[in-house]
């Protein structure tokens, strides 16, 4: 399976934070945006990726991860002139995709909790037709909302509804077969003129093809959006790093135990950020800290 980080936009909302970067690449806590859902992908085992920014942003993306090698994998960038929609990605993506499968995440999405290695893992295994998820919010008009009848059996997808008919709403990680990239060629804009992501999960839904899964009470999700959103999301970071002494989405970590490079890659990664607690904490997992 292939993956792509969507990672471009305007990020208006953040101004003027992000009115001179890009948006995903201010910090939660400490590091990059981009390093939560690019772990992500690696914790489905996925090793080839897909960057996707705006033209003025996508060398700083390349600054920052790289060809990939350094985490035992293959990283790729491509511009997106405008934000024409999430569907799009596929569009532009098609030669990266190739006939694999692909799982998009959004570079603003942060997710963790128990559990979560599994359901990727389950997720990124998909042969036919689509898997995303669900989550419960107090705020649902914002999003891509599904509605479920009494044995969780999807009813209906809508984007930003007026008048939501639930409170589960589906959070920016998408894992499709290979039919998405027709899907997304076919699909016309919307009435803001962005191609939907929920009009691609419709069509898979019409074909009986569409798996929604739900993250769970005491799964975190967290919103980056906004300025409240940013600062609760690092402290929440924050909070679960010093409590546990384990780190939340460390891909040197992730590339390590998924065995893509070897003790003293890791090592070498480690003594690069030497001074900072973030090497250190690299170091100590070359020094056989236990995994949980
Ligand atoms: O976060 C989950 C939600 O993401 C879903 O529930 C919605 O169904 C989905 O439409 C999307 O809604 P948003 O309104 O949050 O999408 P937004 O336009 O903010 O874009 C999400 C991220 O993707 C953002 O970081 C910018 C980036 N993006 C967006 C578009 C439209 C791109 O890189 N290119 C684009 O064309």
């Amino acid at each position: 399976m292939k993956g792509i980080i969507l990672a471009g936009g305007n990020g208006s909302r953040l101004y003027p934070i992000t009115k001179g970067i890009s948006k995903q690449l201010i910090p939660i806590y400490d590091k990059p945006m981009i390093y939560y859902p690019f772990s992500v992908l690696m914790l489905s085992n996925i090793k080839d990726v897909l960057v996707i920014s705006n033209s003025e942003y996508i060398e700083l993306y390349r600054n920052l991860l790289g060809d990939g090698s350094k985490f035992g994998m293959n990283i790729d960038y491509k511009t997106q002139e405008k934000p024409r929609g999430l569907a799009e990605a596929f569009i532009l993506g098609e030669d990266f995709i190739g006939d694999d499968n692909v799982c998009l995440i959004l570079g603003d999405n942060v997710f963790y909790g128990l559990g979560f290695g599994a359901k990727l893992k389950n997720a990124s295994s998909i042969q036919d037709g689509a898997i995303i998820f669900g989550y419960y919010v107090p705020n649902p008009k914002e999003f891509g909302v599904v509605e479920f009848d009494e044995n969780f059996k999807v009813i209906s997808l809508e984007e930003k509804p007026e008048k939501p008919k639930s409170n589960y709403v589906i959070p920016g990680l998408y894992y499709y077969d290979n039919s998405v990239i027709e899907k997304a060629k076919s699909i016309k804009p919307s009435a803001r003129g962005e191609l939907e992501i929920t009009d691609l999960n419709k069509e898979y839904f019409n074909e009986g093809k569409l798996t929604v899964e739900l993250l769970g009470r005491g799964f975190a999700w967290l919103d980056t959006g906004t300025y409240e959103g940013l600062s609760e999301a690092s402290e929440f970071v924050k909070t679960i790093q010093r409590r546990t002494g384990l780190y939340i989405s460390c891909p040197e970590e992730i590339a390590y135990r998924n065995g893509w490079i070897t003790k003293g890659e890791l090592i070498q990664l480690g003594k690069e950020y030497e001074k900072t607690e973030y090497g250190q904490y690299i170091l100590s997992i070359a020094n056989d800290r236990e995994a949980i």
